[in-house]
């Protein structure tokens, strides 16, 4: 399969849920090599399995990302299976709620609050850390973060761990932007909106027709949408861009 990720080797965390998969099957369709990592082991195995008999060169590696060692495990299988990574896709994400909704600061419990930025936010150093050192030597690599306008805007519909942990994705893909330009690294990061992914079945159906009520282009986006900007930072024509975090959105919380 020819395409604009021929032989290219791309990881993906958070592989089996509806961002992630679309990212995934974008990239294998323009003929990369994927690597998925998902703590949801039997999802992964089976489409996995499916991707193969596809004829696609994919890789599933069951891991919670939230501990370094699983990290580790993970990138180490894929990379000895596909070969070295020069994308990496940093799109692992949970936002928790309660009885549909998101906690206030005085009632959230602080193992509530460190799982969150466990694998939003340590996840993604975790895997950065893994994945740099080959793209550095290799002077090619494309770092994409999974943010949120969350982490830009007020947005009442999810809790302070996730705006702080998607706020700070900001900061590391400006300041990793940075750090990696002169290796021919870029570092650029998506703040998707409201998309219709399984995330968004712990909340109430009155809260996604409140947001497609304000937003400019009045609907919910698709996984595919947040797909195809990802792809964008990842090719070859978006060379000269890094640091920078894109909406995808439909106008909602424009920033
Ligand atoms: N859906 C939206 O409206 C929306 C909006 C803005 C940002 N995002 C972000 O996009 C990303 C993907 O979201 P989605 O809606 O596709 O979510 P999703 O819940 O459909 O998928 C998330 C995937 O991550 C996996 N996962 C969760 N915790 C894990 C862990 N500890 N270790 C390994 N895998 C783990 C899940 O098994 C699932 O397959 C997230 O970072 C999310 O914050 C989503």
């Amino acid at each position: 399969m020819s395409g604009r990720f021929q032989d290219q080797v791309a990881i993906v965390t958070g592989a089996v849920g509806g961002i992630g998969s679309a990212i995934v099957e974008g990239f294998l369709a323009e003929g990369g090599r994927v690597g998925l990592i998902d703590f949801n082991a039997q999802g992964g195995q089976a489409y996995e399995k499916t991707l193969r008999e596809h004829g696609h060169d994919a890789v599933f590696v069951p891991a919670d990302v939230a501990h370094f060692d699983q990290c580790q495990a993970a990138y180490d299988r894929i990379t000895s299976e596909l070969g070295a990574a020069t994308i990496l896709v940093n799109n692992v994400g949970i936002s928790p709620k309660t009885e549909g909704r998101a906690l206030k600061v005085w009632e959230m419990p602080p193992g509530e609050w460190n799982n969150v930025v466990a694998v939003n936010l340590n996840s993604v150093f975790y895997m950065t850390h893994l994945a740099t050192p080959h793209m550095v030597k290799q002077r090619q690599g494309r770092v994409i973060n999974m943010s949120s306008v969350a982490g830009k805007a007020y947005c009442d519909i999810v809790a302070a761990h996730y705006a702080a942990t998607k706020a700070g994705l900001i900061g590391l893909t400006r300041h990793w932007a940075a750090e990696l330009g002169e290796f021919d690294v870029t570092v650029n990061g998506l703040a998707p909106g409201r998309i219709s992914t399984p995330l968004l079945k712990s909340v109430p159906q009155e809260i996604n027709d409140a947001v497609t009520r304000v937003t400019a282009l009045r609907r919910l986006g698709t996984p595919e949408e947040v797909a195809d900007a990802c792809l964008f930072f990842a090719s070859d024509q978006a060379r000269f861009v890094t640091g920078q975090v894109l909406d995808v959105a439909g106008g909602w919380l424009m920033t």
